[in-house]
Order: structure tokens, then C-alpha cells, then sequence
């Protein structure tokens, strides 16, 4: 049984050096990718408060294409370039939305979305996937999410 209790309120780059470590320890071992996605995007789901999607979508040809997640329903197929998501991949850079509303080209999957937060997973200098966080609070993410985030996605890069 895997038992993590993230400590609440604790300062962010404690919260996501936990999260990084819990990270490898769920997923040392096993190298099935879909298994691993499916557990982080769980262990994120538990450890972040304010979310309302997190999850996976892997670069397959020019396009993302979504893997395993927690939320709404959202859409499959975005390409390279196009949304919050596309755009992370495409410039391999992490995407930080105050606001959803004033990204060109948002695609909405969840009318409640506000802010957003994608980094892309890269394995050997290449995106291979992102890894996407969603609220439905204003500017619930900053820098130090999106260096936190980060050092989860060097973990995914392990098993992507
Ligand atoms: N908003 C994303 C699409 C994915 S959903 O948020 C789950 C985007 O603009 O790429």
C-alpha cells in the first residue's frame, strides 16, 4: 500500500521537494508508463490543494495526445503549438496562466478553469509529454509551482 500524507501549509519548494521524492518512490520499480502517469497524476491530485485537472498528455507525431488524468473529461487531441498545453511542448518551456481567459488560444476543457500551469517533460532533449495543472482560482500557481513542477517532470522523464 502506498501511504503519503502530504503535510498541508508547509512552504512550496518543501511541498514539492516531498512530492518529488514520493514521486520516485511510487514509480522506482515499475516501468510500465500508463501505471506511472496514473499514480502521479493521483499523488498530485492529493498533494496540491485548488486543483481541478491534473494529468498527462504525450507527444505522439505533431500532436499531444492526452494520457492519464484526474478531472473532467477533457479534450484528446491538441496540436503542437495550439493552447496552453501545445504551446509548453512546442517551445519546451513551462507555461504559467494567471488567467486562462487572456491566453490566446486557451482550449477550455472546463468552463470552471481560471489558471493554469503545463511543463513539458523532456527526455533526452526531446518533449516527450507535459504534465498539466488546472485551478479554478485566479493565479493559483507561481514561479515556485513552476519550478516545483518541474522537478516532478524530471522524475516523469524517468519512466517517459
Ligand atoms: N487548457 C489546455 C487544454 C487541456 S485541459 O486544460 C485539460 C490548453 O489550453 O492546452
Amino acid at each position: 500500500m502506498f501511504d503519503f500524507a502530504p503535510v498541508p501549509d508547509q512552504p512550496k519548494p518543501l511541498l514539492y521537494a516531498e512530492l518529488s521524492r514520493s514521486a520516485l518512490a511510487l514509480v522506482e520499480g515499475e516501468r510500465d508508463a500508463i501505471a506511472n502517469m496514473a499514480n502521479v497524476a493521483a499523488l498530485i491530485w492529493m498533494s496540491l490543494p485548488g486543483l481541478n485537472w491534473a494529468g498527462f498528455y504525450r507527444t505522439i507525431g505533431d500532436e499531444l495526445v492526452l494520457g492519464p488524468f484526474i478531472g473532467k473529461p477533457a479534450c484528446i487531441r491538441i496540436p503542437l503549438g495550439q493552447g496552453v498545453c501545445g504551446t509548453a511542448a512546442a517551445s519546451g518551456t513551462a507555461q504559467l496562466v494567471p488567467d486562462v481567459h487572456a491566453f490566446p488560444g486557451h482550449i477550455a476543457c472546463d468552463a470552471q478553469t481560471r489558471s493554469e500551469l503545463v511543463v513539458p517533460i523532456v527526455r533526452a532533449g526531446r518533449v516527450v509529454a507535459v504534465l498539466d495543472l488546472d485551478s479554478p482560482e485566479p493565479a493559483r500557481f507561481d514561479e515556485e509551482d513552476a519550478r516545483g513542477l518541474e522537478d516532478v517532470a524530471q522524475v516523469c522523464a524517468l519512466f517517459l
